[in-house]
């Protein structure tokens, strides 16, 4: 162990977790209770990470909306970028539950930041990493590892997002290429990123089956970017539509088979909702950790609001919401990585902790009184940057749809 801990205070620590963690390989129940040591160790270097590089410039990064270029630099050296890619494709090899630990750590510290990380890690590596052939992998995936390219992950259009099926964005045959044409909605890191996956139909009569999944670089002929949103949180990430005017590209560019894009995307987003779950984690910690710190400082009818039961209630059941959340995110990463089925708690973990993370950041501004309300103090941040959690990915309304199909296909026959 001294041995990963040294190595750690270098550049290149968290790649070398990645035989360790190999080695450790018990996925058991007990890691919900003790994480094994190679995790722990991940986890601090994130928060040190975020510590010292996130938090101090959150806030400025937030009111000037610009994209945290040089730590996403320093986050892809040291493999966080790529946490799930094999290490003969220049990624980290590490799990998902590792993966859970390092976006909630880096999620405290700046939300933006988190989903930048998310979004290249779940939705664009994700299903090129599954669904894509070793020549894909090696086009879309290695060429990336300096570390400077982000990707995105296409699905929402601007008259569907949560019946992503309906999508209208249409994709045809011309010699040896494909030629589409729509326009996508609310991409996350479009501004910065340097390839997308892009999911348009193919054989519109078949509905959602009839939707392809296809890599296209960014910049390319006929792929152009809308506006960045001007949004409420996480605005240190762009969010813009993508545009497709007889956008051109191979017929290898396909991820997959000719009509599986609608499954594709769907277990992408599986997984991707143990990220974003993990996300709203850091944010309600992050929430916890400024309100728990001001409680004990402020005073109020001359002794700290500490002492004011209506205040420790309050710190209470943040504590609950978040430590109900953190359990339920790591058993769908632990049940992810035994390669068991994990739809129904990837849901109910996305569901929870951005519940968790509304409710906490809510609870935090309260109990800052009026310095919840004002810029100077991170508390007015956290709520903004909650409330896309309970959005992404799949509202939470959908969550709970989702929660009950596969809760009420349990209970037939
Ligand atoms: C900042 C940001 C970043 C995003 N990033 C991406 C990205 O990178 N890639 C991408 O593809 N998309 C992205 N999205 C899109 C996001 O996934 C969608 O906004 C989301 O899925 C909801 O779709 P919608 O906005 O069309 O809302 P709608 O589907 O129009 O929903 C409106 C309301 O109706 C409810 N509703 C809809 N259907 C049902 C139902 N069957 N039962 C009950 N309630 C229902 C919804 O829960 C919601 O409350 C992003 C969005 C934002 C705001
Ligand atoms: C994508 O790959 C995964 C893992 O290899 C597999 O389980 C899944 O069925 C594939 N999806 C499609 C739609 O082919
Ligand atoms: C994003 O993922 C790609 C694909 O694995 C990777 O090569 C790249 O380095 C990642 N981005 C950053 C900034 O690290
Ligand atoms: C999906 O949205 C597009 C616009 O983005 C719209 O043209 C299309 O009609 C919508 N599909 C359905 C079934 O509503
Ligand atoms: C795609 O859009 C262009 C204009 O942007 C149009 O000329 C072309 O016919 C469209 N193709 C299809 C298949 O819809």
């Amino acid at each position: 162990m001294s041995a990963v801990l040294s190595l750690a205070l270098g550049k290149t620590y968290v790649r070398v977790f990645a035989l360790a963690v190999c080695l450790a390989g018990c996925r058991s129940l007990s890691q919900l209770a003790e994480l094994p040591e190679t995790h722990q160790l991940l986890r601090q270097t994130c928060r040190d990470f975020a510590d010292r590089e996130l938090s101090p410039i959150a806030a400025r990064l937030d009111k000037k909306h610009s994209y945290p270029a040089k730590q996403i630099q320093e986050l892809g050296a040291m493999g966080v970028m790529a946490m799930e890619v094999p290490e003969e494709l220049g990624g980290a090899g590490m799990d998902y539950l590792a993966y859970s630990l390092a976006m909630e750590e880096i999620s405290r510290g700046c939300a933006s930041t988190g989903v930048v990380v998310s979004v290249n890690n779940s939705l664009y590596i994700g299903p090129i990493l599954k669904n894509g052939t070793e020549e894909q992998k090696m086009q879309w995936i290695t060429p990336f590892t300096t570390g400077e390219k982000v990707g995105c992950f296409a699905l929402s259009e601007p008259g569907n997002g949560s019946d992503a099926g309906a999508a209208s964005t249409v994709a045809h045959q011309d010699g040896d290429e494909w030629v589409l044409n729509g326009t996508k909605a609310w991409i996350t890191n479009s501004w910065d990123a340097s390839a997308t996956v892009v999911f348009a139909t193919t054989d519109k009569k078949l509905k959602h089956k009839g939707i392809s999944a296809f890599l296209i670089p960014i910049p390319h002929p006929g792929l152009s970017l809308g506006k960045k949103e001007d949004k409420l949180g996480i605005r240190a990430s762009s969010t813009a539509n993508i545009i497709l005017e007889d956008c051109r590209v191979p017929l290898d560019n396909m991820l997959g088979p000719r009509g599986a894009g609608f499954k594709i995307a769907m277990q992408t987003l599986d997984s991707g909702r143990i990220g974003i779950a993990s996300q709203a984690l850091g944010i309600a910690q992050a929430s916890l950790d400024c309100a728990a710190d001001y409680a004990h400082k402020r005073t109020a009818f001359g002794s700290p609001i500490s002492k004011l039961q209506a205040i420790q209630i309050k710190l209470a059941d943040m504590a609950v919401a978040i430590e109900s959340a953190r359990l339920l995110t790591w058993k769908a990463a632990l049940l992810r990585d035994s390669k068991k089925p994990f739809t129904k708690e990837a849901a109910m973990a996305k569901l929870a902790a951005s519940e968790a993370a509304t409710f906490c950041s809510h609870q935090a501004i309260q109990i800052l009184g009026g310095m919840g309300y004002v810029s100077d103090m991170p508390a007015e941040r956290h709520y903004r940057d909650a409330r896309i959690t309970e959005i992404y990915e799949g509202t939470s309304e959908i969550q709970r749809l989702v929660i009950a199909g596969q809760l009420l296909k349990e209970y037939q026959s």
